[in-house]
């Protein structure tokens, strides 16, 4: 690891705020929480348990990487949801939005689908990436265009698992 971005304290306490910002918005309301896989699993396990409301979730698997380091901007659906989002409270969890290709194409598939409402929230924001207009309700954190991985960010399947978020060092991916 190059450096250690964020830590393991900075990401939990930050996962704290989020689930109290998101107790008080979501505490009348049924939400439907989407978590997009692989990436937001554990982010989806901290946030979930720190939201003190009702709730229901569910798990979505697309993909627009592949194990490519730049974005097709193609997306596919490789597993659909079990539970329908219409006239749903939708909260859509990602670990990170980069070119926004993945959020954008499944904001507008649950607006088609009839959501009731439809909300972002991420742990890292990667604005220097974006090619499409969309932007999170809630970010945990701004990250500039590195590498990054860990708490469910992956290189080639790997460093899923760290707690805290590092920069990959560049000799790991050029060669
Ligand atoms: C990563 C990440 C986001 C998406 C963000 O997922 O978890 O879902 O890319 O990039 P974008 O804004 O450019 O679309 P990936 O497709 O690599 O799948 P994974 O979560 O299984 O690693
Ligand atoms: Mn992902
Ligand atoms: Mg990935």
């Amino acid at each position: 690891m190059q450096e250690i971005l964020i830590t393991e304290e900075e990401i939990q306490q930050k996962v704290s705020e989020l689930g109290a910002q998101l107790t008080e918005e979501y505490k009348d309301k049924f939400p439907l929480v989407v978590g997009i896989l692989k990436g937001s699993l554990p982010f989806m396990g901290d946030l979930i348990q720190k939201i003190d409301a009702h709730l229901e979730f569910d798990l979505m698997d697309v993909s627009s990487y592949g194990n490519e380091l730049v974005s097709s901007g193609e997306v596919k659906i490789v597993k659909d949801l079990n539970t329908s989002v219409e006239g749903r409270d939708v909260l859509i969890l990602e670990d990170i939005i980069d070119s926004g290709n993945t959020l954008s194409y499944i904001v507008k598939l649950f607006h088609y689908r009839q959501a009731k409402s439809v909300k972002i929230v991420t742990l890292l924001d990667k604005p220097e990436g974006r090619q499409k207009e969309i932007y999170p309700d809630l970010a945990g954190f701004t990250v500039p265009d590195k590498f990054v991985v860990g708490y469910g960010l992956d290189y080639i399947e790997r460093y899923r698992n760290l707690p805290y978020i590092g920069v990959l060092k560049p000799e790991i991916y050029q060669k």
